[in-house]
């Protein structure tokens, strides 16, 4: 996908400038919390995959949209590290992704199970450990259709 901006040159002719994709303020954030590694390297392929930024729960907090991708932690618990997060930046939390094993049976990444109903948002998808492609999918084509941008008049923000 290309951008194409129209700019004033300084001889006063209009030029269309196309850039290379970037991640867009608007977008909706990927925010991760991850102990071992596969909660943070599922957020960073989906952020790849959809031209988004992906942070760390601690990283300075989202001030817009945000999808959390976190992991399973205890018996079937929220990692406190996320509890923490969401006790003060929940309010602009979409869907969740949650990480665990196949080991834990009933508790299988459970956090995410609780994460959607103490906030009544959607759970995208539970992974075992980093996930699979289809898991990737699932989450590319949840935060698309959930793009912001996708929402706004098709005439653009002015209107
Ligand atoms: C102490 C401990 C407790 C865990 N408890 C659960 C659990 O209750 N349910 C589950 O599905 N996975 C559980 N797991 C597995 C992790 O959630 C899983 O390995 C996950 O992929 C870790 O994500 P991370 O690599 O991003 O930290 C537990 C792991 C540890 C170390």
């Amino acid at each position: 996908m290309m951008d194409t901006n129209t700019r004033a040159s300084p001889a006063g002719d209009r030029l269309t400038v196309r850039c290379a994709p970037h991640p867009q303020g608007t977008d909706m954030l990927i925010i991760y919390d991850s102990l071992t590694g596969n909660a943070q390297r599922f957020a960073h392929t989906v952020a790849e995959r959809t031209q988004r930024l992906a942070r760390r729960v601690t990283d300075p907090p989202p001030d817009g949209p945000y999808l959390l991708v976190t992991y399973t932690f205890g018996q079937g618990q929220v990692p406190p590290s996320t509890a923490t997060f969401l006790a003060a930046h929940s309010a602009h939390l979409r869907g969740v992704v949650a990480s665990g094993s196949y080991h834990w049976g009933a508790n299988f990444a459970r956090a995410g199970d609780l994460i959607a109903q103490a906030h009544g948002v959607p759970l995208i998808a539970k992974l075992n450990k980093g996930g699979a492609a289809t898991d990737v999918d699932t989450v590319t084509a949840w935060l698309r259709a959930h793009d912001p941008l996708t929402h706004r008049s098709p005439h653009g923000p002015l209107d």
